[in-house]
């Protein structure tokens, strides 16, 4: 497990109750992994997010360059169909629901009460927080936030470096490195 902090707390219980065993103390240093072989173990991103993903993102992809795999993982009360491709690392929390031919890239978090339904599309490293709902058709870019409770139209696509507001309602596309919020949201540039 990398990271402590809340999430992680979360992940460990998921874990538990997958039966996967935790093969150490979290691990929360760069020197507490240099002692460990990349082939011995599967890491877990325990970094979660509220808003800026850059911290997960970098964690995810420095272990892959220095060699290591990340566990993919599914709380057991996660309905996912069986024609959803999720790549690696991505945590399906509890309650989520995810349908037919979704596909979440490395490194996504579908949190607790999540809804994604038919054919979205979440790129890497994305965070679809508590209870959001994606309809059919959506794409979310990497990178990107769609906070607690926002719900994601039927076929608008978010770009990448995205925070969607909690409780927002997206009824149009969103451009990259934007903040969404409101009902109906409304849009503003990050910079
Ligand atoms: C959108 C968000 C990132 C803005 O955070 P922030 O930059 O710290 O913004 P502030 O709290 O300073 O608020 C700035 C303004 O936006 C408004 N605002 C903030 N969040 C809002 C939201 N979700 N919906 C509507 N308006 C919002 C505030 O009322 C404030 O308005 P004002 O300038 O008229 O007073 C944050 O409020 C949010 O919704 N984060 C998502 C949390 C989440 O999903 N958590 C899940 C974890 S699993």
């Amino acid at each position: 497990m990398l990271g402590a902090g809340g999430h992680a707390r979360v992940l460990q219980e998921v874990l538990d109750e997958a039966g996967h065993e935790l093969a150490a103390e979290p691990i929360t240093d760069d020197a507490a992994l240099g002692a460990i072989s990349p082939s011995d173990v599967l890491l877990i991103n325990g970094i979660g997010s509220s808003s800026d993903l850059g911290v997960r993102a970098a964690v995810f992809e420095r272990h892959k360059a220095a060699g290591f795999n990340f566990l993919q993982l599914q709380a057991q009360t996660a309905h996912i169909s069986a024609s959803a491709k999720l790549l690696e690392g991505v945590q399906v929390m509890h309650m989520a629901v995810i349908h037919s031919e979704v596909v979440f890239e490395d490194n996504v978090i579908v949190n607790t009460g999540a809804i994604v339904e038919h054919h979205c599309v979440v790129c890497a490293s994305s965070h679809i927080a508590v209870g959001a709902v994606l309809c059919g058709n959506v794409v979310i870019g990497s990178h990107t936030h769609v906070g607690a409770n926002a719900t994601i139209l039927q076929g608008v696509r978010v770009g990448s470096n995205c925070i969607i507001g909690a409780g927002a309602v997206v009824l149009h596309d969103v451009p990259d490195n934007s903040i969404a919020v409101g009902v109906p949201a409304v849009v503003k540039s990050r910079s």
